[in-house]
């Protein structure tokens, strides 16, 4: 198929354009690196082995986004571009609901006009209520509101979708709602590359790790769970890729509206994630206990078993992998794609 992947140089879509050429699709990717740098896109390619077309392009800007589909005519887009920082989105949210609602609405308009009928969202498990019970399955209760307007932009673009393929024949929505994603390329390539002090568990052990940061605070270990810190659905970002690629099988199939989950079904702690990857990089990692941060829930993971029925796709890669994958990555690049 061809795809149209936007926010391509970005973390996720950098990974799942990787998977998307290997499995054999023609891809154009899109990107204003607002978060990210043509260096993510030189890398990919090489991975890839292939001068893929890329155009930097705002994609609110309604008008460019219209001539990208009526240069390049594609069969799906694949929808990564947007701001992700749950508090930053607190401080801004103006600007994330301007950016992420309106690269949305820019590329359905343009979609509509082309006769482009297939579109893949990069969601979230945060669309969840918080009262939903663990593991969430891909039928229990979204939020009316979450906690955060980052959260509420993929609950909005949730039914902004929904509502298109009611009024667009043909047009079919697949809503991956994504859990933790971690992880990088085995290569060392490419991996996630935060600008300043990352807000995410991950990246920042691997900061500490490398030595650009001091120690590692955990926040909370006074939470009803094993080891008193929180547990998340840590998932390695190539199976998230992968995931990807596996629902393409189901716009095939015109499936209208499909939601899914792609997580492991497996829960981490905070601790248990700071000793993986002690383990991987080899040396003991500093850390304390800090207080719990507001708005994080005690414990989310999914329910994996409609992703598995629908798409028989299963994540396959364990906690080690993911803190070795990342590793590699950050050790051979201390300073991201900036080195
Ligand atoms: P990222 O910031 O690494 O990638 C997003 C990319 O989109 C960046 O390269 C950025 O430059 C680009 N972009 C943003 N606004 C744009 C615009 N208006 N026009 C063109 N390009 C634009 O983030 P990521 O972690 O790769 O996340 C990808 C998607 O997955 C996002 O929509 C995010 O909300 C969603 N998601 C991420 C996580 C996570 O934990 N990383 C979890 C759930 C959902
Ligand atoms: C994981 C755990 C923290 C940093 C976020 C978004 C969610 C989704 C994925 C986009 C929590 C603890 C963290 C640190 C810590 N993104 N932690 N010290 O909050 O589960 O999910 O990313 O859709 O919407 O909210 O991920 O990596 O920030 O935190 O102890 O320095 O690690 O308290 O328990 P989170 P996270």
């Amino acid at each position: 198929m061809k795809i149209l992947v936007t926010g391509g140089a970005g973390y996720i879509g950098s990974h799942t354009c990787v998977e998307l050429v290997q499995a054999g699709h023609d891809i154009v990717v899109v990107d204003n690196f607002v978060n990210s740098s043509m260096e993510a896109i030189r890398r990919v390619r090489k991975l890839c082995g292939t001068e893929f077309p890329f155009e930097e392009i705002d994609l609110t800007d309604g008008p460019a986004t219209d001539r990208l589909l009526e240069k390049y005519p594609v069969d799906v887009v694949m929808h990564f571009a947007g701001l992700k920082a749950v508090g930053e989105s607190v401080q801004i949210p103006i600007e994330y609901y301007r950016n992420n609602l309106g690269s949305t609405l820019s590329l359905l308009s343009a979609m509509k006009k082309h006769g482009v009928k297939n579109f893949v969202f990069s969601s979230s498990a945060t669309v969840y209520g918080a009262d939903a019970p663990v593991p969430y399955k891909e039928d229990s209760p979204v939020s009316r509101i979450t906690s955060s307007p980052y959260g509420n932009t993929k609950l909005m673009i949730e039914y902004i979708l929904k509502d298109t393929v009611r009024a667009v024949p043909g047009f079919n929505a697949a809503l991956l709602r994504y859990f933790n994603p971690v992880g990088a390329h085995e290569s060392g390539e490419i991996g996630e590359d935060p600008s300043g002090i990352p807000n995410n568990l991950m990246p920042y052990i691997a900061k500490v790790a490398v030595g650009k940061l001091d120690k590692i605070h955990i926040f909370g270990n006074d939470y009803d769970t094993p080891d008193g810190t929180c547990l998340r659905d840590y998932i390695h970002v190539v199976d998230l890729a992968k995931g990807h690629v596996a629902a393409l099988k189901k716009l095939e199939e015109n499936c209208g509206v499909f939601v899914c989950n792609l997580g492991t079904g497996k829960a981490t702690s905070v601790l248990e994630m700071v000793k993986a990857f002690s383990a991987a990089c080899g040396k003991d990692l500093p850390y304390d206990f800090a207080p719990r941060r507001e708005g994080d829930l005690p414990e989310t993971w999914a329910d994996p078993t409609y992703a598995r029925e629908t798409l028989g796709w299963t994540a396959e890669k364990g906690i080690k992998e993911m803190c070795e994958d990342v590793w590699r990555w950050q050790s051979r690049n201390p300073n991201g794609y900036r080195d």
